[in-house]
């Protein structure tokens, strides 16, 4: 058997006995005048690796190079004399124990056999970039969070509901989709599918078809746009999650929505100690302390209006000042999560000119029961509304966005048979990493970052 680095290094119980472990050598130092070598061996489940002392009686310990080399080991766990780490593993008798390089890892090659490197020098080499601790961890984190992500829907009764990646809708009507065509010559989309086919930017009108069916339900799946991504919080392919639910408004929305934020940073600080240790110590100083603030205290609520009057009253220098119908633009969300709530807050009741043709009207015709989320330094990570649920009110909607009613037309229909009130939301899941991990460009929480210029990997 194999064990996993994780479980040895919290497994003092394991002292004396023989086991295997396999993984990726961090550092290898030749000690003793060549008669012993201490190697840091990683495998990906921590962000500590376990040290393997190695002596010069096994055939491999000649070949040792140095740093990415990949080796299978069986030896002795013991009580390790160093500081900073409970166990280590003595390989030292040839009868019992074993030593083997399994890939050999060309030194004056290997791109990242330097200690430490910078996240933009590391997007460049995204195929190996998940050996280093920074992104190690993150992957980790992001696997809790997926996994808290169904935990928190399904302990609530929600089905989870796979919705398409290709699609003719533009669901925020932003007209940021990106078109396919097809590698022959010959045949486009169009060809293939009738009509022109898109990357979907949102599963939301998909998954609003089941909830009207099967009342709570979400996705959670890998969105497209082709909008400006040259920030540090936008990509062009994200994973966003999008709850709907049956027989609710903003309130439920709201209240869904901050209740699941919550538990995915309860979620990670509970099962991912080591790796936010990790963030606390090297990304973002007291970001643990922060986490635990988040999930103590009730989000704050402004409405937009109230934001825009804090905004034109402040007597902060803005690049602009907004009238009331302008969106808040970055600098204007971080003053109201940073300066003013100090902590996350959920604004609610958008103008409708801002906002997607979806999104139900409020009596005064002029806002919508919209709510974002936005958190300090990344702004926005959650947006969701009640629906319009009322075909009319739907089509004057779809009137007012110089959306084409005919190309709707399945969505229109949801509002003709049997309609219910609905509300739902978006979390965009790296933004979400963003604010668990304090990693502060969007580009280093996904594994495979697609932004303007780069689609390599
Ligand atoms: O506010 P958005 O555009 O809302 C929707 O797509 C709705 N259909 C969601 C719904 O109600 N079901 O996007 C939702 C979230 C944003 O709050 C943000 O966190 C994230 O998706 N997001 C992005 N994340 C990374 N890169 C981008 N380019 C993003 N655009 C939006
Ligand atoms: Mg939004």
């Amino acid at each position: 058997g194999r064990y996993r680095v994780d479980y040895v290094l919290n497994h003092s119980d394991l002292i004396g006995q023989i086991i295997t472990i396999k993984g990726w050598a961090r550092t290898v130092r030749v000690q003793g005048g060549g008669s012993f070598a201490f190697i840091e061996v990683n495998d990906g489940s921590s962000v500590k690796g376990i040290q393997v002392v190695v002596n010069s009686s096994f055939p491999d310990f000649n070949k040792l190079k140095g740093t990415g080399i990949s080796v299978s080991c069986k030896g002795l766990v013991i009580k390790s004399p160093g500081k900073g780490q409970s166990v280590e593993i003595q390989i030292e008798d040839p009868e019992k124990h074993s030593f083997s390089i399994i890939g050999d890892c060309d030194q004056s090659e290997y791109p990242i056999s330097k200690k430490t490197h910078t996240p933009e020098f590391l997007r460049e080499k995204a195929h190996l970039r998940s050996r280093t601790n920074l992104i190690g961890a993150v992957s980790r984190v992001r696997n809790a969070l997926a996994f808290a992500t169904h935990s928190f829907f399904n302990s609530r009764g929600f089905l989870y509901i796979q919705t398409p990646i290709i699609t003719a809708s533009d669901c925020e009507g932003a007209g940021e989709l990106f078109k396919l065509s097809s590698e022959k010559k010959e045949g486009n989309s169009e060809d293939f599918f009738g009509k022109p086919a898109f990357l979907t930017c949102s599963g939301q009108l998909n998954v609003e078809t089941y909830c009207c069916a099967l009342s709570d339900v979400y996705t959670f799946g890998p969105t497209f746009r082709a909008e400006n991504s040259h920030t540090t919080r936008h990509l062009a392919e994200f994973w966003m999650i999008e709850p709907e639910m049956a027989w609710a408004g903003l309130e439920e929305n709201i209240e869904c929505s901050e209740s699941y934020l919550k538990f995915c940073i309860k979620y990670a600080l509970e099962n991912c100690a080591g790796d936010l240790e990790f963030f606390d110590k090297f990304v973002e100083k007291g970001l643990i302390l922060r986490l635990r603030n988040v999930i103590e205290r009730p989000f704050e609520r402004i409405s937009y209006t109230d934001a825009i009057n804090i905004i034109q009253k402040s007597k902060k220098q803005f690049k602009i000042i907004p009238n009331w119908g302008d969106d808040l633009n970055s600098e204007h969300e971080r003053y109201i999560s940073e300066e003013i709530i100090k902590g996350p807050v959920i604004v609610c009741n958008y103008p409708k000119v801002l906002k997607a043709f979806y999104m139900k009207a409020n009596d005064d015709d002029k806002t919508v029961q919209a709510m974002d989320i936005l958190v300090p330094k990344i702004g926005e990570v959650i947006g969701g509304s009640a629906r319009e649920d009322r075909l009319e009110q739907l089509d004057k909607n779809l009137e007012f966005k110089n959306l084409d009613k005919e190309k709707y037309w399945w969505y229109r229909d949801l509002r003709k048979f049997g309609s219910v009130p609905h509300a739902g939301f978006g979390l965009g899941f790296e933004r979400l990493i963003m604010m668990v991990t304090g990693v502060e460009n969007i580009r280093d929480t996904i594994p495979f970052p697609r932004w303007p210029g780069h689609a390599e990997f």
